[in-house]
């Protein structure tokens, strides 16, 4: 049984339509992460941040998962791996492929979060300020994503997970965004092969044994036909 921890970022959706967030026509360029992408931006103007999830829980719903998704579930589905998927992404995209080991370790565009009593629930198609808790009943209502200078989800068991894994693999990021950016560097000092798979040298590219560059619906499927005729 090989185990293998997969990293993705919004490089994997690209394909799928859905926009990064650091190339020339990116996310960060229309939209100033201080405002959009942080607490304080939140509590500033909380109909403006809602504005910009409703945007993309629009276009995530839009989207279909690509063939670098449905290469990804193929190969979790296959007996001879043990595959978790640790993604910086927000969309459904590899759960809409069929995977079912994912971690949203920056939280998902289809959970609400009360930030008065900590309920979840799914979130509504569109999000406002005055939307109420369910449970609590206040007008405080975000969108279940982990904002920049707030804590991811699930550390511990990702750690573990690249602690204990055959192959590192990171698909489709720009290595900008710690923690997930600092995986190879822990997964390399547990002695884990590590592989980038991504459209150009990402800026951690030297770190990883091996890299392949390439269109993600290209270089995924090709990776994964290779892991499965070896198996
Ligand atoms: P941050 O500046 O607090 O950095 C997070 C951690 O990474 C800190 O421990 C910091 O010391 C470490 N770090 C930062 N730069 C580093 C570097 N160059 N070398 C080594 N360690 C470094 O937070 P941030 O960078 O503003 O954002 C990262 C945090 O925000 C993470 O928790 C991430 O999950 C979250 N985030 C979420 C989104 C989203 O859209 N959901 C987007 C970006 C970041
Ligand atoms: N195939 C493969 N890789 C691609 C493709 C593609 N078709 N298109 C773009 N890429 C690569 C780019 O080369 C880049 O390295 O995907 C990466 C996208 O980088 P970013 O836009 O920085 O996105 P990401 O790395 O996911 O950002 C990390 O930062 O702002 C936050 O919330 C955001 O979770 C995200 C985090």
């Amino acid at each position: 049984m090989s185990r293998i921890v997969i990293l993705t970022g919004a490089g994997i959706s690209a394909e799928s339509g859905i926009r990064t967030f650091r190339a020339s026509d990116g996310l960060w360029e229309e939209h100033r992460i201080e405002d959009v992408a942080t607490p304080e931006g939140f509590s500033r103007d909380p109909a403006l941040v809602h504005e910009f999830y409703n945007a993309r829980r629009a276009a995530a719903r839009a989207a279909q998962p690509n063939a670098a998704h449905l290469a990804l579930a193929k190969l979790e589905a296959d007996p001879t791996h043990d595959v978790l998927i640790v993604t910086q992404n927000v969309d459904d995209l590899h759960e809409r492929a069929g995977s079912q080991n994912v971690i949203h370790m920056h939280g998902s565009l289809f959970g609400a979060l009360c930030h008065a009593c900590g309920h979840r629930w799914p979130a509504p198609e569109v999000m406002s300020a005055t939307d109420s808790c369910p449970a609590c009943g206040r007008a405080a209502t975000r969108p279940d994503i982990v904002w920049f200078g707030e804590m991811p989800y699930q550390m511990e068991r990702i750690v573990a997970a690249l602690e204990d894994a055959d192959l590192f693999v990171s698909i489709g990021t720009s290595g900008n965004v710690y923690p997930a950016a600092g995986f190879v560097q822990g997964a390399a000092e547990a002695g884990v092969e590590t592989l980038e798979l991504n459209l150009e040298p990402s800026t951690g590219t030297r770190l990883f044994d091996t890299a392949h560059h390439g269109p993600a619906t290209q270089i995924v499927p090709q990776w994964v036909r290779e892991r499965l005729t070896r198996a």
